[in-house]
């Protein structure tokens, strides 16, 4: 029978033997995958981890300091690194959603290797992918067709003589929260929803400026900060907000504007696969649909996503 605590032990045991004394860079995201996987590591090869936080300029408003006080009583060694810059450089007119994962992937591959090359002699590079990020991009529908590459760093280059260390590979997201509270991690991190590597790179359908994503952060503050004041957060697997590439005409005061279209999206799910759309309180849908308009500079309406997975994907690209 599997138990987190099994789970634990073996791993840990594995984790001894297979990486020992070496060092290894893992990529933290903020989220309850890394996470997991770096207390994980923490436990078998303690001060032998570096942890990494990148800033992809395509986090959630606040994100970058938020997650850096969260792990400051964990014990974990984490840099932050700012490549902001560097990310949205890469994505410039990029509109192609497989072409924006590949170029994230390889500007976090780049970070990753300049980050490893000031610790020194560092040999793995550790993630938190689990198993749904592995079927979903290698096959869903026969083999080698891709539905979305999950994978946010795929295979590493040559160059990099890194070997890769992924902890979690064969367990579903619940069971990684198992894991992680088995491990002592807070219930607010354990319980925070999926957001994919990639940011909002893949909820700003068409090309990303900077303005689009603060449009987008924005937008998105206030569907989340509103699930948590209606004391809907945790009744919600994964929320977020997609910035359509539509513009649709509206009316203020006795002027016509011609603005952005914001989709917000809710689902139900236990491990992503499948997920049905939440049923969220129409007086909520209407609070946050007000918040949103009267203070996003930018956008004049706001919709609601409707659609269950299959076939309608989480994220929209
Ligand atoms: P979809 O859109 O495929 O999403 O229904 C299923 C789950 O995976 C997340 N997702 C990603 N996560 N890199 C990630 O780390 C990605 O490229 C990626 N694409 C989708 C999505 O947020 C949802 O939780």
């Amino acid at each position: 029978d599997w138990t987190p605590a099994k789970f634990v032990d073996m791993t840990v045991a594995d984790l001894k033997k297979t990486v020992g004394n070496q060092k290894v860079v893992l990529g933290l995201s903020g989220g309850v995958d890394s996470s997991v996987a770096a207390v994980l590591l923490h436990k078998a090869i303690g001060k032998n981890l570096y942890c990494i936080f990148v800033n992809n300029g395509l986090l959630r408003k606040f994100e970058f300091e938020d997650v850096l006080e969260q792990y400051k009583d964990m014990g974990l060694n984490v840099k932050g690194v700012d490549a902001a810059e560097r990310f949205l450089t890469a994505l410039k007119d990029i509109k192609d959603p497989e072409e924006k994962r590949k170029r994230i992937g390889n500007a976090f591959i780049e970070v990753f290797d300049d980050e490893a090359h000031q610790i020194k002699d560092v040999t793995y590079l550790a993630q938190g992918t689990i198993y749904p990020d592995v079927i979903e991009s290698v096959s869903v529908n026969g083999p080698s067709v891709t539905i979305k590459s999950h994978h946010n760093v795929g295979g590493l280059p040559e160059y990099m003589k890194l070997k890769v260390v992924e902890p979690l590979k064969m367990l579903f997201k619940d069971e990684v929260r198992r894991v992680g509270s088995e491990l002592g991690i807070s219930p607010l991190l354990l319980g925070r929803h999926p957001f994919p590597g990639p940011g909002l790179a893949i909820r700003i359908l068409d090309d990303i400026t900077p303005e689009k994503v603060s449009i987008l952060q924005e937008v998105d503050y206030i569907f989340i900060k509103a699930l948590r004041d209606w004391d809907l957060y945790d009744k919600v697997w994964q929320a977020g907000a997609m910035l359509l590439p539509v513009h649709s005409v509206g009316v203020m005061g006795d002027e016509r504007t011609y603005e952005k279209v914001v989709a917000l999206r809710a689902v139900e799910s236990t491990d992503g696969m499948t997920a049905d759309w939440v049923d969220l309180p129409y007086k909520f849908l209407q609070n946050v649909s007000n918040k949103i308009i009267n203070q996003v500079k930018g956008v004049n309406r706001v919709v609601y996503d409707i659609s269950s997975k299959p076939p309608s994907t989480i994220e929209w690209e």
